[in-house]
């Protein structure tokens, strides 16, 4: 049994998600999560809301209300969407944690201490008509990498670039639209990571198994004209951590917070402290995920996260670590996303264009989604939500396929023999074929799995799926049952088992249609079928079971024409 530490990127206050963030990394890690765990492996899955910086101060200024209560009741609303969509989170917890305001002002004592850090007298943007410092999102103006013309003061969301304020091209305050803006001079804290370029350099190319997206970007941010330059990690704002040396004031910086990209990634590590502090456990309980002295030398540490977050993931992050000089765990592999298009766009939080979490569990149950999301995942390249393309899958993967299976073995079975696993006739070739498919498919499945290979996965449950499907329809019990019933009994045994079966593999993509596969069949505790041939006799003759709930029902054309032309526009 293995340790597996997991992280998803954690997603800003500042409102609901869309289906694009939802799949970028906190979908994709729950699948994960939940097939180690289905493995038998020990893990611990930590997510948390991004409550510092520009975001969430924006956001409550919009709402008029105080950023504190803001956050507060935010958190309440994702942690309960992602309960809707089952993210199975050990622990979702806030950046705003008191322990997070301890570790991260300890990290940065650290940090100063071994020299990673400089106090720099840089220039800001100031706003006139705002009589404040504009950093970051407060600011927004023309990407001068890419021509963007909604690009934030800290990063351009069109091209990922990371920027400073004074970058943008045409700036002006994203409080107040004024372009009555100044550069005036402040004092603020540099992240000295250049520091570390050859050891981040050096580690980075040890990590050769790493997906090419993260490689990539780590190695372009090193490498290009402007990678890896110190970073200001402190900021002119009232909400966020107070910039701290560790238990101790720091003279010059008070009045100034640390930049919400400095605490965010800290927080993975507070919120395993939020957990065990929560189950009333002593540190070492959470100390053992993250201390390579302290037992986190034999976890493995994955992270997930859209491409956006790489840079500060594979540069920034491990900087931080890196330069304490402690034995925190470094992450071992970063498994990252291309971007979720929506209908010949871009999904948008700003714009409120696509569909967003709260919506998506209002129209479907989550099982619809994370089926569609998953199976789709941008992994190699972009990819498109479509209402026709999601119908599609929907009502041929799920209704058709899986769901009509069910439906259809156990109502037979009620009909002809009732609600037990009939006795009747032995196995076949047939039957001994099918293991042989499957136990094929299962190997391949559970190889995409390990590696994080999202889509390859999914076709390969899809395919078990279909060779039960394809069994059924050939083994024909419907015809054979008259002449035959002995026969009729073995296929159907078969494919109750078949039942148990998928709702045991399924289970990390679509958890409620796999318990209910499972509950029906009176095999909750099921585990993961090691071996084909003895899980697929696990449901003995004689054995009750229900005939569920139709599993899925299908999209209409009605249905994705209303659902088109209800989500065409911009959320207000
Ligand atoms: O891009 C985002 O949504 C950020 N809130 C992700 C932060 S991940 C990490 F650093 F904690
Ligand atoms: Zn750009």
């Amino acid at each position: 049994m293995a340790r597996i530490l997991i992280t998803s990127a954690i997603p800003y206050i500042n409102g609901i998600k869309h289906l694009g963030n939802l799949v970028g990394s906190q979908l994709p890690a729950d699948l994960y999560a939940r097939y180690m765990r289905a493995r038998g492996h020990e893990v611990m899955f930590i997510c948390a809301t991004d409550e510092h910086g520009t975001p969430a101060e924006l956001a409550a200024a919009k709402a008029s209300k105080p950023v504190a209560e803001y956050c507060a009741e935010m958190w309440q609303v994702q942690k309960d969407l992602s309960d809707g969509f089952r993210l199975s989170f050990d622990k979702f917890g806030r950046s705003s944690s008191e322990q997070n305001r301890r570790l991260t002002q300890y990290f940065a004592g650290r940090l100063a201490e071994n020299g990673f850090i400089e106090e720099v007298t840089e220039s800001q943007v100031y706003s006139n008509a705002d009589g404040r410092f504009l950093p970051d999102r407060y600011i927004e103006g023309t990407c001068p990498n890419c021509g963007y013309d909604k690009a934030r003061g800290d990063q351009c969301e069109n091209c990922t670039k990371q920027l400073d304020p004074t970058d943008l091209i045409n700036p002006r305050s994203a409080i107040s639209g004024s372009t009555d803006l100044e550069v005036r001079e402040t004092k603020h804290l540099y992240l000295r990571q250049s520091l570390l370029r050859e050891r981040l350099d050096k580690w980075i190319s040890s990590k050769t198994d790493w997906p090419v997206l993260t490689t990539s970007i780590a190695k372009k941010w090193l490498h290009d004209g402007d990678g890896l330059q110190d970073r200001g990690i402190t900021r002119d704002l009232d909400w966020g951590v107070p910039v701290m040396k560790g238990e101790e004031p720091w003279p010059g910086m008070e009045g100034k917070v640390f930049y919400v990209w400095f605490d965010a990634p800290i927080e993975y590590i507070a919120a395993t402290k939020e957990w065990s502090d929560g189950e009333g456990l002593d540190d070492s309980a959470w100390r053992r995920w993250w201390r390579t002295d302290e037992g986190a030398e034999n976890v493995r540490y994955v992270q997930f996260m859209g491409k956006d977050n790489v840079p500060f993931h594979t540069l920034s992050f491990p900087a931080t670590i890196i330069g304490s000089g402690d034995p925190w765990k470094l992450v071992d592999y970063i498994k990252s996303f291309n971007y979720l298009n929506y209908d010949g766009g871009q999904f948008s939080t700003s714009q409120g264009r696509g569909v967003f979490m709260d919506q998506a569990l209002e129209i479907l149950p989550a099982d619809y989604w994370r089926w569609w999301l998953l199976s789709h995942a941008p992994e190699n390249s972009d990819s498109e939500f479509t209402w026709e393309n999601f119908q599609a899958s929907v009502n041929k993967d799920l209704a058709d396929v899986l769901g009509n299976f069910v439906s259809r073995v156990t109502k037979f079975c009620r009909s002809r023999f009732g609600e037990e696993v009939p006795k009747g006739g032995a196995y076949g070739p047939g039957e001994v074929e099918v293991i042989r498919e499957l136990t094929e498919r299962m190997d391949a499945y559970s190889a995409h799995m390990e590696a994080i290979e999202v889509r390859k996965a999914s076709a390969e449950l899809r395919a078990l799926w279909v060779i039960g499907n394809e069994y059924l329809q050939e083994a024909a019990p419907w015809s054979v049952f008259k002449e035959d019933p002995d026969r009729a009994a073995a296929i159907i045994r078969f494919s109750l088992n078949l039942i148990a079966f998928y709702g045991a593999v399924s289970a990390p993509f679509i958890p409620d249609a796999s318990a209910a596969m499972l509950e029906a069949m009176g095999a909750d505790g099921m585990g993961w079928p090691d071996d084909m041939e003895a899980a697929l006799k696990g449901l003995t003759p004689g054995r009750a079971f229900t005939v569920p709930e139709n599993l899925f029902r299908k999209i209409s054309d009605e249905e994705r024409e209303d659902w088109q032309s209800r989500f065409s526009g911009v959320r207000t």
